[in-house]
């Protein structure tokens, strides 16, 4: 063998290593992106920036003081949730996504504030559905993800309220 054979047989080996070891060191994250907002008319504007007062952004989520959540980890949640929950239940919860398109019984919309309990959900799944268990996450990422789903259930509460306090 040349010398340059010698050089790509090398690095043949050195990006084979490196895949492999790759394969060990858990997800990438997904590509994340704040979800536009649609607003149908200028009330839905002023209220959507009072829930963005309260409630920052999907991607930059915060809580009020009155929430039952603490806010330390809801970014990092958000993260998790974008790589395990996302192309299910979409970016701002809605389950609009092509995946969903496809699923039936469809993804539950977690923004509309009527989900049954996140904890035994994302634990044990809901057999005859695509809905899996999540226990196998470490302990942070499922805590995170977790309050991440409740807080998307809040601020979807807290948008039905703001919605509908002076509808019709
Ligand atoms: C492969 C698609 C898929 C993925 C990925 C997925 N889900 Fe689901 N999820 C579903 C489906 C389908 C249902 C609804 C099942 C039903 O109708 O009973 C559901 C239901 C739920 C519910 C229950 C709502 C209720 O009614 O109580 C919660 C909470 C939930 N998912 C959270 C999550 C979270 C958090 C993640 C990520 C860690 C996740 N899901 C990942 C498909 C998915």
């Amino acid at each position: 063998m040349s010398g340059r054979d010698n050089f790509f047989f090398v690095l043949a080996i050195l990006l084979g290593c490196i895949a492999l070891w790759r394969t060990t060191q858990g997800q990438f994250a997904a590509p994340d992106a704040e979800p536009v907002f649609v607003a149908t008319n200028d009330f839905e504007l002023t209220q959507h920036s009072a829930l963005e007062v309260s409630y920052g952004t999907f991607t930059e989520p915060s809580v009020p003081s009155t929430s039952v959540l603490s806010n330390s980890n809801l970014i990092r949640g958000r993260q998790v949730y974008a790589v395990n929950c996302l192309h299910c239940h979409g970016s701002d919860g809605q389950a609009q996504t092509p995946t969903a398109a496809l699923l039936n019984p469809p993804p539950t919309n977690l923004f509309m504030g009527t989900v049954r309990d996140v904890e035994t959900v994302l634990r044990y799944g809901i057999p005859s559905t695509a809905m899996s268990s999540f226990a196998a996450l470490s302990d942070d990422d499922y805590n995170d993800v977790r309050d991440y789903a409740l807080y998307l259930v809040e601020r979807g509460t807290a948008w039905k309220v703001l919605t509908e306090s002076s509808d019709e």
